[in-house]
């Protein structure tokens, strides 16, 4: 009887207390799942992405774009190269991502890079050569400068396709 009492105290126990607690517990928000991760390493972003957009609004500023196609592909490529300045403020895969992303210097130099690429979004959109070749100048110093701070040890010479003539390279 003693037991049975007992066991019936327990299981309320268990109902009113512990229950609840469990019930709190899963439905607090696990902080791993609402950390943001890119999928890819930054230096994979840095390749695919920031590269890879930088390119052709470097060389627009020799090579003037011909076609309405052209100055709306260049568009679109300025506008992946802003994202892609957002995109570096959040952790990927690589080894050092976070320590990168968690850095203020770093989060500068993003912020930096998306806002001469949003100068470069709207140089395209009104067709402007002049403010092209601005924007790409401001590109390329942020694009430097951040190298030298994060990555001073690897060579960044000749991986930036063509300048314009006032690029402070
Ligand atoms: C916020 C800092 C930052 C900015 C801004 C930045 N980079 Fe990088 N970039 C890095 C770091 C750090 C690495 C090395 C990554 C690694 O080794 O994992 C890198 C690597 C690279 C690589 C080498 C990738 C490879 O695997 O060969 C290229 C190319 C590159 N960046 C181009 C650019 C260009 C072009 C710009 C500007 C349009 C730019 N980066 C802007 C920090 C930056």
């Amino acid at each position: 009887m003693r037991t049975l009492i007992s066991s019936k105290l327990f299981k309320l126990f268990l109902l009113f207390f512990i229950t609840p607690l469990l019930l709190a517990a899963c439905s607090q928000p696990q902080e791993n799942s609402a950390e943001l991760r890119l999928p890819v390493s930054i230096n994979e972003v840095m390749a695919s992405l920031i590269n890879h957009s930088a390119d052709p609004i470097w060389i627009a500023a020799w090579q003037e774009p011909q076609t309405d196609r052209d100055w709306r592909e260049l568009e679109h490529l300025a506008r992946q190269l802003q994202i892609g300045g957002s995109l570096l403020t959040i952790p990927g895969t690589g080894p050092v991502d976070k320590a990168w992303t968690d850095n203020e210097e770093w989060q500068g130099y993003s912020q930096q890079l998306s806002s001469a690429a949003a100068r470069a979004v709207n140089a395209a959109r009104s067709k402007d050569i002049e403010l092209i070749g601005r924007a790409g100048d401001e590109i390329v110093t942020v694009c430097e400068s951040c190298h030298i701070a994060f990555k001073p040890d690897l060579p960044t010479m000749n991986i930036y396709g063509e300048l314009s003539p006032t690029a402070s390279l």
